[in-house]
């Protein structure tokens, strides 16, 4: 099995960034569970299929491919937001972490970032990381990806979004968003992205002496 680097945190604390560079840094295989979520999503709404029905959605889940993940296809808003209602269903989260599970198990060492790597996907990861920033600094990243795309947006809009993102991420019963007991926190809303980068990397590598 190789070595398995656990990130969390909440909408746009800057996971996916962190976690793709890590992957690169040390030439691991890497995985973005949230992709997961939302190929179940889009797949669902593609087929005009009702997104509350546990039982459709569960069995939508064991067919999705994780080589197929593509973020700019799956990056549609209304995907997010679908994706954020069916990850509250036991039997599609079953689905999925199997399949992520599975992946983690990959050589020589695989990072996987999500909302509930250390806590339920990889328990026994030797390094997690629980990556976040306060609500505003995150609404006006993803405001300002946003705008950078040549896109618009409404920073209020967004913002009230992530507040009730959060919510319903944290508030469910089934595998909520929250630090796993021994993971190092990360509160990157004064941290630039190479600071974050060299934070990381110091908690990495020394667990990888250790392993
Ligand atoms: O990019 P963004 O922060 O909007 O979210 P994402 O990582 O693409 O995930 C979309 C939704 O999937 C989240 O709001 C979560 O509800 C859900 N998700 C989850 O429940 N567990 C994961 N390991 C990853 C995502």
């Amino acid at each position: 099995m190789g070595f398995i680097i656990a990130i969390d945190g909440p909408a746009a604390a800057g996971k996916g960034t962190l976690s793709r560079q890590i992957a690169e840094e040390y030439g691991f295989h890497h995985l973005d569970t949230g992709l997961t979520y939302r190929a179940t999503a889009k797949a669902l709404l593609d087929a005009g299929l009702a997104l509350d029905d546990e039982a459709v959605a569960g069995k939508i889940a064991r067919e999705v491919e994780l080589a197929g993940l593509d973020r700019d296809i799956l990056s549609a808003h209304a995907i997010g937001e679908a994706a954020s209602k069916i990850a509250v269903m036991p039997k599609v989260r079953r689905a999925l972490v199997e399949a992520q599970q599975a992946f983690s198990k990959r050589e020589p060492g695989t990072v996987l970032d999500g909302r509930d790597i250390g806590t339920v996907v990889c328990p026994d990861a030797p390094v997690k990381l629980y990556v976040t920033a306060s609500p505003e600094v995150r609404a006006r990243r993803r405001h300002d990806e946003i705008i950078g795309k040549g896109g618009e947006a409404s920073y209020d809009e967004i913002f009230a979004d992530v507040k009730k993102r959060d919510a319903r991420d944290m508030g469910r019963a089934d595998s909520p968003l929250k630090p796993a007991e021994d993971a190092h926190l990360l509160d990157t809303s004064e941290m630039s992205i190479e600071a974050a980068f060299q934070a990381a990397k110091s908690f990495i590598d020394a667990a990888l002496k250790k392993n």
